[in-house]
C-alpha cells in the first residue's frame, strides 16, 4: 500500500488560548489560523473569546477586535468593509467568504478562520494571490478594439449592458478559484472559475473586438475545459455570483464557432 507523508511543516498544532474578556456577559469564541514563517514554528490555532457586546456584528469586527485588543501579531488583509474590495476572503466556519459580509450570529458555535483553501500562505491569513493575479493578467482583462476610437464613449444598448450583469460585479476575491477542486489540482494549468468569469466578462462585452482571439486563448485541454461542473464554484461565491455559468457559455460558443 501507498505511504503518504506530509510535509514536516503541514502539521497543525494547538496554539495559544488568550485570556478572556473580563466581565463580558457574551462571548464568542474565535479559533483562528497562526503561522509566521519567520519564527520556524509550525502553524497552530489560537483560540480568542470576544465580547460581542462591544463588538461589531460581522466575522471582521470580531478579528479586527482581536487584532486591536488582544493580539496585535494578527496578520489579515482588509479595506473597504462593504464586500466590495475582495480583501477579507476567508474559509469561515468551513465555507470560502468574505468575513466582512459574514455575520457572526450566523455562525452557531466557534468561528474558526482559515486562509483560502489551497493557496500559498504568506502569513497567518493572507493568501500569496501572486499566481492567481498573473493568470489573471493573462486573460487581458481590459477592452480591445480595432475600430477608430469615437469622439466620444463607445455606447452600449441596454440590452448589450444587461449582458454583463452578473459579470461586471466580481471583485476578484478568489472564494470560488480556491473552492474549486480542479483548480486544487491543476493551479498552474486551469485558470479556475474567477478568471474564467472574469475572461467571459469581455467576451460577453458588445464594445469588445477581440472576442476570437481571447477564444483562441482559452481553447486548452486545461485552461478552461478542466472544468467539470462540479458547481462549488457557483454555492460558495459571496456575491451570489454564478462563474460556473460564465464558463459554460464560454464552451457553448466554442462550438458554436466550430460549427
Ligand atoms: S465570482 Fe464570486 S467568488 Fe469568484 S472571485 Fe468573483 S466575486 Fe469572488
Ligand atoms: S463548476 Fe468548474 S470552476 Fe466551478 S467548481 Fe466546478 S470545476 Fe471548478
Ligand atoms: S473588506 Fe472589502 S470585501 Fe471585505
Amino acid at each position: 500500500m501507498v505511504q503518504l507523508r506530509l510535509p514536516a511543516d503541514s502539521r497543525v498544532t494547538a496554539g495559544h488560548i488568550w485570556p478572556q474578556p473580563i466581565g463580558a456577559a457574551r462571548t464568542k469564541i474565535f479559533k483562528v489560523y497562526r503561522w509566521n514563517p519567520d519564527d520556524g514554528q509550525h502553524p497552530r490555532i489560537d483560540t480568542y473569546e470576544v465580547d460581542l457586546d462591544t463588538c461589531g456584528p460581522m466575522v471582521l469586527d470580531g478579528l479586527i477586535k482581536i487584532k486591536n485588543e488582544i493580539d496585535s501579531t494578527l496578520t489579515f488583509r482588509r479595506s473597504c468593509r462593504e464586500g466590495i474590495c475582495g480583501s477579507c476572503a476567508f474559509n469561515i466556519d468551513g465555507i470560502n467568504t468574505l468575513a466582512c459580509i459574514k455575520p457572526i450570529a450566523e455562525i452557531r458555535k466557534v468561528v474558526k478562520v482559515y486562509p483560502l483553501p489551497h493557496m500559498p500562505v504568506i502569513k497567518d491569513l493572507v493568501p500569496d494571490l501572486t499566481h492567481a493575479l498573473a493568470q489573471y493578467a493573462s486573460i487581458e482583462p481590459w477592452l480591445k478594439t480595432v475600430t477608430p476610437s469615437p469622439e466620444r464613449e463607445r455606447l452600449q444598448s441596454p440590452e448589450d449592458r444587461a449582458r454583463l450583469d452578473g459579470l461586471e460585479d466580481c471583485i476578484l476575491c478568489f472564494c470560488c478559484t480556491t473552492s474549486c477542486p480542479s483548480y486544487w489540482w491543476n493551479p498552474d494549468r486551469y485558470l479556475g472559475p474567477a478568471v474564467l468569469l472574469q475572461a467571459y466578462r469581455w467576451i460577453a462585452d458588445s464594445r469588445d473586438e477581440a472576442t476570437g482571439e481571447r477564444l483562441d486563448q482559452l481553447e486548452d485541454p486545461f485552461r478552461l475545459y478542466r472544468c467539470h461542473t462540479i458547481m462549488n464554484c457557483t454555492q460558495t461565491c459571496p456575491k451570489g455570483l454564478n462563474p460556473a455559468k460564465a464558463i459554460a457559455e464560454i464552451k457553448k460558443l466554442m462550438v458554436t464557432r466550430q460549427m
